[in-house]
Parts: C-alpha cells; structure tokens; sequence
C-alpha cells in the first residue's frame, strides 16, 4: 500500500528534474562534453561488469582473520612453513609474510601451467603485493590472510613488488619468484621430513 505513493513520488521527481535539466540553457558545446563524459563512465561500467562476470575478475570475498603481532607463534605462517608446500590434496600453496621491507621468503620456485594459490599477510603495516605482467595485485592488511589463485601461463623470472606507500624503504621492498618448466620442478620437501628424528 505505501509502495504505490512512493513510487509516483519517484517518478514526479525525476519528471521534475528532466523537465529543469531540459529548461536550463547547456552551450552546445558543453551538452556535448556531457555525453561524452557519460558515454566514457558507461564504457568503464560496461567493462567492469563483463570482466567481474566474463573473465572471473573479482575482488577477493572471503574474510580470514590473524594475529599479526604473533605471526612467528601461528601454525601456518612461523618462519617453518613459509615459502611453496604441496598440500595433502596435491594443492600448491604459497605462503609468504611481508614485512618493511621485504616478502619473506625473498625467492620462491615455482612451476608454471599450474594453480597456485598465494597467501600473504603482513607482520607491520598496510602493504601491496603486485606481480607486473600478470592480473595479480592484492593489499596485504595487516590482521588479515590476503588469498588469491593464479597460474603463469609461462617460465621465466617475475618480481614481486609492494605497491602500498608503507614507509622510506617501500621502493626497496620486493622478491622475486622463479617461474619454471612444469615438467622441470620438483616439489619442495617439507620442514617435518627433512629432519626426521
Ligand atoms: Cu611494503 Cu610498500
């Protein structure tokens, strides 16, 4: 019952703001730097929902917290378990704690053609992590598990770059990542079975 009124309170009031906009006098010239300016925010649009719906490109939407002042205490991110592991479900999973002014571990191996899921957090501040040539970027907030899933379609030699302002030695903050033939790399043997005691 109350949605009919509001509706045609609606439509008065874009009726009466057409019938403004149409009164007013707009140059010819700017009318035509206005349909421009809308046409252009219409293609970012158009290009934002086709990739978000087409091409898989979404923000991240799962939310894990952690600790940062204890990240040496956590199972999953103490200074043993960082860098590549194959998990018991054959999942290649990276995990590296960025800190100013680093990512730890400062170099990783890893195969191309093949899924590899990232996770990240940061001992400090806010960072960012950013592969150039690839789609990956991420912020590292620190509290947070930054994750993301991706694959080099081929071998060769990538930086990993901080792209969040984090302090004087940000331009410094960098790893690198060795990208190699899938066929040519081996799986990292895990800290529990190099020493076996
Ligand atoms: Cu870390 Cu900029």
């Amino acid at each position: 019952m109350q949605i009919e009124p509001l509706k045609q309170k609606c439509g008065n009031l874009v009726r009466d703001w057409l019938s403004q906009f149409n009164a007013m006098h707009i140059d010819h010239l700017e009318r035509k730097w206005i349909s421009i300016s809308m046409l252009v925010i219409a293609l970012m649009v158009g290009i934002i929902t086709v990739d978000a719906f087409f091409h898989g490109v979404n923000p991240p939407s799962k939310v894990e917290t952690i600790n940062s002042a204890s990240l040496h205490l956590s199972k999953e991110f103490a200074e043993d378990h960082l860098g590549v592991e194959v998990n018991d479900k054959g999942e290649i999973v990276i995990r590296m704690v960025a800190g100013r002014y680093s990512f730890f571990p400062k170099h990783i191996d890893v195969p191309a053609e093949t899924p590899l899921t990232f996770r990240w957090v940061s001992m400090d501040v806010l960072h960012g992590v950013h592969i150039p040539m690839t789609n990956m970027s991420t912020m590292i907030v620190p509290g947070y598990v930054a994750e993301i899933t991706t694959t080099f379609p081929k071998p060769g030699e990538y930086p990993l770059l901080c792209n969040e302002y984090c302090g004087l030695g940000h331009n410094h903050m960098w790893s690198n990542i060795s990208v190699i033939a899938k066929e040519d790399w081996t799986a990292p043997v895990k800290p529990s079975e190099s020493n076996n005691e």
